[in-house]
């Protein structure tokens, strides 16, 4: 049976959306059955083994439907495989160092047990939502950071571990 997998994300401008994607694609390449959804509209996730949730940092916050989903999930989440990413800097700062989880996504990692948190390079655009959106785009500190050669190789990791994972097996099965 194929290893069912989730990446939900929160995402106000839709770059976090496609970290997100791009995770969901390396996944299915590695024959993980994947959905990728946004976290506020995820019901029930007992069908996934894996799950993955990332969420834009926005003043310094955790994106609100990311914190949401985890603490909806808590008790499910906590028997699964969970990886959590975060996606903000809008600066080559990602991708010269690592960067630790905001609060919220700190908390998550430890009620969720989850395996590791990540973060990856933001991206900021003409057209995104509000008014300091717009003033930062306008001063020229907007640009897209985000490193998609990383995103691919943290999603390869989560792929081999999950499959690794099924490989061994079961507790129940070990012979003495
Ligand atoms: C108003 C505003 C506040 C932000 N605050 C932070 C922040 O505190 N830390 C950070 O790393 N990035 C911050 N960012 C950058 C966003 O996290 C980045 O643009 C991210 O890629 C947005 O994701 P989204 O397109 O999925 O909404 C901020 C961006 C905006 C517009």
């Amino acid at each position: 049976m194929s290893i069912k997998a989730l990446v939900a994300h929160g995402s106000t401008n839709g770059s976090t959306a496609q970290i997100a994607e791009r995770i969901g694609e390396v996944l299915r390449e590695h024959g993980l059955d994947t959905e990728v959804r946004p976290a506020a509209q995820v019901g029930d996730v007992a069908p996934y083994d894996v799950v993955v949730i990332g969420g834009a940092v926005y003043a310094g916050r955790w994106h609100r439907d990311a914190r949401r989903f985890a603490r909806r999930n808590a008790d499910q989440l906590s028997r699964k495989a969970v990886w959590l990413f975060s996606s903000g800097p809008l600066d080559a700062s990602a991708a010269q160092r690592s960067i630790p989880p905001v609060a919220g996504a700190r908390r998550a990692m430890a009620h969720l047990d989850a395996v590791e948190h990540r973060t990856f390079g933001g991206c900021l655009r003409e057209g995104a939502k509000g008014r300091i959106a717009r003033s930062l785009i306008t001063s020229g500190r907007g640009g897209d950071f985000r490193d998609f050669d990383s995103v691919t190789a943290w999603a390869e990791r989560i792929a081999t571990q999950s499959l690794g994972a099924r490989a061994e097996p079961e507790r129940g099965d070990l012979r003495t």
